[in-house]
C-alpha cells in the first residue's frame, strides 16, 4: 500500500517578541488593564511574536518551508504539491501557496490555500495525505503560515493577549512505510458567530469589521469536547488506543484546553507539547511550529507516535494520527 509520511518539519517566528509585561504596557497606554498574572493563569500564554509590518505570511511561510526541505533532504524543484493553510492570507488572490511557490524559485505543481481557522493545518495534512494516498502527488509540502497580529483588535483585551504570528512547515512524502495512519476532519457552521473575523472586501473598500471576534468561553466548551471526541474517533480508525500515543500535539491556544484534553485520553502531562507559552495562539501555525520545535528539542523521535488536534473557527476541528 501506498502511505504518506513526514520527512522533514521547519518553522519560522518573527524575531519581535513581546512578553505580557510589555503587551500589558501597551494596552495600558490605550486605558485597557490586564496583567502578566491573569493572561498566564487563564492562558498559560507568557510571550508571543509579531511581525515586522512589512512581514506577510508568504514570508514566514517561505522560512519555515525552507527549514522543512532542508530537514527532508529535498530541493524546491522536487516539491509536486504546496497547500498553505492559512486565515491570515497575503492578498485576497492570488493564494500565499502561489506567493511561496514563487518566492521558493519554482513553477508548474498546484498550489492553494486551505481556510479551516486553527483547524487548518490538520486539514491540509489531511488533504496532502489523501493526494499523495491516490497518486496525485509524491512529495508535499504543507505549510500553516499566520500574521494574526494583523486581525486583532487592540482595543479588546479579552482577545488580543491571546494570539501571535509565525509558521511552521512539513515535507509530506509517498512511501512505503506509514507514516500518517489516520485522519479525520469536521465542522459545523451554526458556531459561525463565536469565532469570526465578519468583513470582507467588496466595492473598493473593506465592507464590516474586519478585526477578530471571540466569546471564549463558549469556544472553550465546544473545543474541550470535541476534541476529546475526534482523539477517539482517529485512534478507533487506525485501530490504537491512547496507550499507543506517545506525544499528543494540541493546537496551542490555551494550556487549560490542552490539559483538559490529555486528562480526558488518561495522557500524563509528560505526553504534551506545550510552545503556547513562547508562541501564543498562531491559529494554523501553532501545530507545525510546536511539532518542529518539539523535533528540534529530541524529544519526538523517529518511529514515535504522534496525535496532532486542531480547533477552529467555523467551527471546525479534525485530528491526524501518525507514526514520525
Ligand atoms: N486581562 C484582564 N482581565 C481580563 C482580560 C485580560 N486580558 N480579558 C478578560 N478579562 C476579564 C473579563 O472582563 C472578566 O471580568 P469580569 O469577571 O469582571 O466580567 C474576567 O476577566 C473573566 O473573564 P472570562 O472571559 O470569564 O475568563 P475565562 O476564564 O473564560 O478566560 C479566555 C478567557 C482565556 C478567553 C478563555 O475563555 C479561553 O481561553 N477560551 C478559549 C479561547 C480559545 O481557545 N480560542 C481559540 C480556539 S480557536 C482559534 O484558535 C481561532
Amino acid at each position: 500500500a501506498r502511505h504518506a509520511r513526514i520527512t522533514g518539519t521547519g518553522s519560522m517566528l518573527p524575531t519581535r517578541r513581546v512578553s505580557n509585561e510589555e503587551l500589558a504596557a501597551e494596552l495600558a497606554e490605550r486605558g485597557l488593564e490586564t496583567s502578566d498574572t491573569w493572561i498566564v493563569e487563564r492562558t498559560g500564554i507568557r510571550a508571543r511574536h509579531f511581525a515586522a509590518a512589512e512581514q506577510c505570511a508568504s514570508d514566514l511561510g517561505l522560512g519555515a518551508a525552507l527549514n522543512a526541505l532542508e530537514a527532508a533532504g529535498r530541493r524546491a524543484d522536487e516539491v509536486d504539491l504546496i497547500i498553505v493553510a492559512t486565515s491570515t492570507p497575503d492578498m485576497v488572490f492570488p493564494s500565499t501557496a502561489s506567493i511561496i511557490q514563487r518566492k521558493l524559485g519554482v513553477h508548474g505543481c498546484p498550489v492553494f490555500d486551505l481556510q479551516a481557522v486553527c483547524s487548518g493545518f490538520v486539514y491540509a495534512l489531511s488533504v496532502a495525505d489523501s493526494m499523495i494516498r491516490t497518486g496525485a502527488a509524491r512529495c508535499a509540502l504543507v505549510i500553516g503560515a499566520e500574521v494574526f497580529s494583523r486581525i486583532l483588535d487592540f482595543n479588546d483585551r479579552t482577545t488580543c493577549v491571546l494570539f501571535g504570528d509565525g509558521a511552521g512547515a512539513v515535507v509530506l512524502e509517498a512511501s512505503d512505510e506509514p507514516g500518517i495512519l489516520a485522519s479525520r476532519m469536521h465542522a459545523d457552521g451554526r458556531y459561525r458567530e463565536i469565532l469570526c473575523v465578519p468583513g470582507t472586501v467588496a466595492g473598493g473598500q473593506v465592507l464590516g469589521d474586519p478585526l477578530l471576534k471571540m466569546d471564549g468561553q463558549a469556544v472553550f466548551k465546544l473545543a474541550v469536547s470535541v476534541l476529546e471526541s475526534v482523539a477517539r474517533e482517529t485512534l478507533a480508525a487506525a485501530g490504537r488506543t491512547e496507550a499507543d500515543i506517545d506525544w499528543l500535539i494540541p493546537h496551542q491556544a490555551n494550556i487549560r484546553i490542552m490539559q483538559g484534553t490529555a486528562r480526558k485520553l488518561k495522557l500524563g502531562a509528560d505526553k504534551l507539547i506545550v510552545t503556547v507559552d513562547e508562541h501564543g495562539n498562531t491559529s494554523a501555525a501553532s501545530i507545525p511550529l510546536a511539532l518542529d520545535h518539539a523535533v528540534r528539542s529530541g524529544r519526538v523521535q523517529r518511529g514515535q507516535t504522534v496525535l496532532l488536534e486542531g480547533v477552529g473557527g467555523g467551527f471546525t476541528w479534525g485530528a491526524v494520527l501518525l507514526d514520525f
